[in-house]
């Protein structure tokens, strides 16, 4: 049996359309079983400075379509230090909190980590990153929102590089990591995706170019996975005026609105059952795990895999790629 009465919830780092799903689905599941809930505010920043307030069921009604979140998000400096992280569990301990869920990235469950080990703290955290680069799940709250994000924004761009027989890089995020870029590539029917992950393998802009493309196409979409590995768009399109001056080229940096909107049915969906695999996750004494769905199954991933474990991209998925767009 669970010795656990009140769970403390909170959003930290980036924030990702399918965290306020979250957030609902882990007040009413706690709700059902039978705990209490309190909101902590601003991510870990809220645990130092005693932002926190009692949650009940309508607390979290009519968020589930609202993109953002509205615990509210930030990165803690104090938590980084043990006397950040000694007020923080002092916080807890006098609100009653007896175990957190902690919705975010790699940095957010990394600080989850810590403060777990360091206090034995039950600590469940959900992945909540539209960077989809964290080990042990198929996707992440978020990401398929922003890939659909994506799709919106390169099927406009494609228009006007159509018309105007124009070479686009299109910048988008996923901080080192490149499923944003090679699978927004795929669905919008881009001709390359330039990610990190193949960025000391190959150039991939001399690869992309060396492929021809001029041969069936006056025009022509490459999305560029930020990082500074890939060194992000504006690098390749000075690379492309100096080298291959014959293209007309033009850089769009997509930026924030990737974080913003109401998140898809997917993200919905899989927000609600990975709150829901919390509270279970707390009832049957776990601890110090991820949440996340493989092959439609819950699983329960230690921190130290989910966070350390880098998670790879699909080769199939970049073959795929090369065929379609000859
Ligand atoms: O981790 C999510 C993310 O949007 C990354 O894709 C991006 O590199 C980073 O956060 C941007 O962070 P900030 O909002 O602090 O500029």
């Amino acid at each position: 049996m669970a010795t656990v009465k009140c769970i403390g919830i909170l959003t930290s780092g980036g924030d990702a359309p399918g965290m306020n799903a979250a957030i609902r689905a882990v007040t009413r599941a706690a709700i059902y079983n039978g705990l209490a809930v309190k909101g902590i505010y601003r991510g870990y920043k809220g645990l130092v400075t005693g932002e926190i307030k009692e949650f009940k069921s309508q607390d979290v009604s009519n968020i589930i379509q609202l993109g953002g979140t509205i615990l509210k998000t930030a990165r803690c400096k104090e938590f980084t230090t043990p006397e950040g992280r000694q007020v923080a569990y002092d916080n807890m301990k006098a609100e009653g909190i007896d175990a957190l869920v902690i919705i975010g990235g790699d940095g957010s469950l990394t600080g989850a980590r810590i403060f777990a080990q360091e206090f034995d703290v039950p600590c469940i955290g959900l992945p909540g990153t539209i960077d989809n680069d964290l080990y042990g799940t198929d996707t992440t709250i978020g990401y398929d929102t922003a890939l659909n994000t994506i799709l919106d924004a390169v099927d406009k761009i494609r228009d006007t590089a159509t018309s105007h027989e124009r070479l686009f890089f299109v910048e988008v995020m996923g901080r080192d990591a490149g499923f944003l870029a090679l699978n927004g590539a795929i669905a919008s029917g881009a001709e390359a995706a330039i990610i990190p992950e193949f960025s000391t393998e190959f150039d991939q802009l001399e690869e992309f170019i060396k492929s021809g493309y001029r041969k069936s196409k006056n025009s022509s979409i490459v999305l560029v996975a930020e990082s500074e590995l890939t060194g992000g768009a504006m690098h390749y399109a000075e690379r492309v005026k100096n080298e291959y001056p014959q293209y007309d080229v033009r850089v769009t940096i997509l930026g924030h609105l990737q974080r913003g909107g109401s998140p898809s049915a997917h993200d919905r969906i899989l927000a609600s059952r990975l709150g829901s695999a919390a509270i279970d996750a707390i009832m049957e004494d776990q601890r110090n795990v991820m949440i996340g769905i493989e092959n439609d199954e819950i699983v329960y991933v230690p921190f130290s895999k989910a966070i350390k474990k880098e998670k790879p991209i699909n080769r199939e998925l970049v073959n795929v790629l090369r065929k379609l767009s000859i």
